[in-house]
């Protein structure tokens, strides 16, 4: 395949990711593709940034005057004091996906997208979550915080489900105090079958079932499916998971994370362009991509 190399000149505004690593992100084609799409001097380049390089990476991008970046593993949690400031969002979920970046002032602004992402696709996806609702959560890593602090304003009553309880007891203790909320819990894996069993959402913010090891499931053998939900696993490679595979045997509604990237990089163009992002097209390359591999 012949890349093709677009007119790049003196006005060009760049955007970008920092990760380690960073090849794998469909994030420079999603982004690329909304800018041919609405005609815009900008393109968004991954840029391989070592852990320990992280700070002066941050410096790097601001002195040549990009307008912001996208931040994933592992500097989502390290970037936050090198930071001029972070929004409610970050504060919650305790993580940055994007910086903003004020080319006059030389400010850079923490976001989290994640969060708005995935409540922008429930909606989107039509699954409304109210106080009567019960939600689990498998894991407590940022995807977890973001998702359990989205939810957290519904008033629903949400359990974090860990392999490490301690760590799911954790973010649960925080949002609690957060949200003022005593319907805020985490449990063991031991315990899944029971707090499962009335849940009308189950959320998988584990990497589990992830590209290449996709015959594997966080969903443990002999746990029976809860009946009447929907299952959201944020794994987006591949677009179907074993895990999506088997609750659906079961019955239940599944949906994957491909929403998830698009909504929360649909933000972040927002916040950097001031534009409104052209979804589909964003959405159309995502599943491409990710129907090819
Ligand atoms: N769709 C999207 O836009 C989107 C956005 C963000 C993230 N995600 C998805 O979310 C996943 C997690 O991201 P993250 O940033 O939250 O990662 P993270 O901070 O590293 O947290 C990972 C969580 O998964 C648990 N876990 C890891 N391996 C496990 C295993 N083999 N068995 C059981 N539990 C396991 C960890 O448990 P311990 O606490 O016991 O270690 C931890 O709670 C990503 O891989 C990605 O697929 C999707």
């Amino acid at each position: 395949m012949t890349a093709q190399v677009g007119h790049i000149d003196g006005q060009t505004q760049l955007v970008g990711i920092l990760g380690y690593p960073v090849a794998h992100s469909l994030s420079p084609e999603m982004h690329n593709a909304a800018f041919a799409e609405l005609g815009m001097n900008w393109r968004y380049v991954p840029l391989l940034v070592r852990p320990e390089q992280l700070a002066a990476a941050l410096r790097g991008v601001l002195a040549l005057g990009f307008r912001g970046v996208n931040l994933t593993v592992p500097h989502k949690v390290t970037c936050i004091p090198l930071l001029d400031s972070v929004t409610e969002a970050v504060t919650i979920a305790g993580a940055v996906n994007t910086i903003r970046i004020d080319g006059s002032s030389g400010r850079m602004e923490g976001l989290n997208t994640d969060m708005s992402g995935f409540l922008t696709d429930l909606a989107a996806n039509r699954i409304s979550i109210g106080e009567t609702s019960r939600v689990v959560i498998l894991g407590a890593g940022g995807a977890a915080r973001a998702v359990g602090a989205g939810l957290a304003r519904s008033g629903a009553h949400i359990t974090f489900v860990n392999r490490t309880a301690e760590r799911g007891a954790q973010i649960a203790d925080f949002l609690r105090s957060s949200w003022a909320s005593s319907k805020i819990e985490s449990a063991g894996m031991d315990q899944l079958a029971e707090v499962s069993r009335e849940a009308s959402l189950v959320v998988n913010t584990t990497p589990v079932g992830m590209y290449p090891s996709v015959d594997a499931s966080p969903w443990p053998n002999g746990v029976p499916f809860p009946k009447d939900a929907v299952l959201y696993d944020t794994v987006y490679r591949p677009l179907q998971t074993k895990l999506m595979r088997d609750a659906e045997r079961s019955g239940l509604r599944a949906v994957g994370g491909v929403g998830m990237l698009v909504y929360q990089g649909a933000s972040a163009f927002e916040m950097w362009t001031g534009k409104k992002p052209p979804i589909e097209v964003m959405r159309a390359i995502c599943q491409k991509r990710l129907m090819e591999a």
